[in-house]
């Protein structure tokens, strides 16, 4: 009766897992170049993905589903701050406008519990692309300055003791 729910969270499974290693592969990129904010911001969004895996999970088993947990798709390998910002904002676009079309099927199909879950959803989804083209807003503006900002913040905590975030 919910086929067509399962098969729409098994496939926002794949996109989160996706996301969570994308912005994973980010964030070490960003912490091995010394970018503090950008590799923190990273690491937090990635772990905001994983919520939502086991949201998406918590909801297939109710239906009595099976969770796939594949992810969609293969790591970029972008190693320039702009170029992962950009994709940043791209797959927060594309997973907002997935699951918003998603939940209006959702409704359609009269499972109003699933539609809310998407709904949640793409509030998160536009607060990390709201997240993400700030930053690029930044640098933009601020260019090598805003980097360079970003490496002596990471020295002087370093030099202060403080723990990493
Ligand atoms: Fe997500
Ligand atoms: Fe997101």
């Amino acid at each position: 009766m919910h086929e067509k729910s399962i098969e729409l969270l098994n496939r926002a499974v794949a996109d989160e897992l996706m996301a969570v290693h994308q912005y994973m592969y980010f964030h070490f990129h960003c912490d091995d170049q010394g970018f503090e904010l950008l590799s923190n911001l990273f690491r937090k969004t990635a772990i905001e993905e994983m919520m939502h895996v086991e949201l998406l999970a918590e909801r297939i088993l109710f239906l009595k589903g099976e969770v796939e947990m594949k992810s969609g798709g293969d790591v970029q390998k972008l190693h320039s701050v702009r170029e992962m910002l950009e994709l940043a904002t791209r797959m927060e676009e594309s997973s907002a406008r997935d699951y918003n079309l998603w939940a209006n099927e959702c409704a359609a199909n009269a499972d109003a519990k699933t539609k809310k879950l998407f709904e949640q959803l793409v509030d998160d989804e536009e607060r990390h692309f709201d997240q993400y083209d700030t930053e690029i807003g930044n640098l933009e503006q601020f260019g090598a300055q805003y980097l360079a900002l970003q490496s002596i913040e990471r020295s002087k905590n370093l030099a202060s003791g403080a723990p990493p975030a």
